[in-house]
């Protein structure tokens, strides 16, 4: 499941900006998904120039590209702290973000929290007035009915996310399942996030709520950075 079809050249814009905002000597959050895809090769290329980092990869997918692009790996256990990460979004909304339409969600949010600058790569078909795609909430085998009936409680329509060749569920990098919630719009996406954090068996959500410092806006113009 992905959210608004943006164009490639918005997201490499927006990819290619904040991979320029990299220190040297730092340790680098990898975001997953296609925006985020763009900063982590150029910051491949700027490590082939000499660039000195260590990323932190948010996914199998991004490890693998990151070894592609040359990036030294890390891991957050091996690290004193995350830098700067910077990650993908599919919508945004006053500053708060919906993420995990690659069902990556879990690990993003754990090292995009943690780092000291969050930057997000987003074109600009990703800007809503109000937070309202499916929040996608990803779920221990086995408990996705009564967790799916916790969130109907919350006035919410859990599905479970299939893979594309329909064989069966989406089973996330560490073993989850993922149910894709849909809210409408969200009113208060702090205290969602709050009731969606206290149900047993949800391991995370896809609600990022105060967690983003910059977004890099991609479009046919340019790159604008809100802040
Ligand atoms: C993965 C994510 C991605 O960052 C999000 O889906 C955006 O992806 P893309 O840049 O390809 O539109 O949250 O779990």
């Amino acid at each position: 499941m992905k959210a608004g079809d943006g164009s490639a050249e918005a997201k490499r814009r927006a990819g290619h900006a904040a991979a320029d905002a990299v220190e040297d000597g730092t340790v680098v959050g990898l975001g997953t998904g296609s925006t985020a895809a763009y900063a982590i090769e150029a910051i491949g290329r700027a490590v082939e120039n000499g660039l000195d980092v260590h990323g932190v990869a948010t996914s199998a997918e991004s490890a693998q590209l990151a070894r592609e692009s040359g990036i030294p790996l890390t891991t957050l256990a091996a690290v004193d702290g995350v830098d700067l990460a910077i990650d993908g979004a599919d919508q945004v909304a006053d500053g708060d973000l919906i993420k995990g339409g690659g069902a990556a969600h879990t690990r993003e949010k754990l090292i995009d929290a943690a780092a000291d600058r969050f930057l997000v790569v987003v074109d600009d078909s990703k800007l809503a007035d109000r937070l309202d795609w499916p929040v996608p909430v990803a779920v221990l085998q086995g408990a996705e009915s009564v967790v799916a009936e916790r969130l109907r409680g919350l006035g919410g329509e859990p599905t479970l996310r299939e893979a594309e060749r329909k064989d069966g569920p989406v089973v996330t990098d560490d073993g989850h399942l993922v149910l894709d919630c849909d809210f409408g719009e969200i009113g208060d996406p702090g205290t969602l996030a709050t009731a969606l954090s206290t149900i047993p068996g949800v391991v995370e959500h896809g609600l990022f709520v105060d967690l983003a410092d910059e977004i890099y806006v991609g479009s046919a113009d340019g790159v604008d950075v809100l802040q």
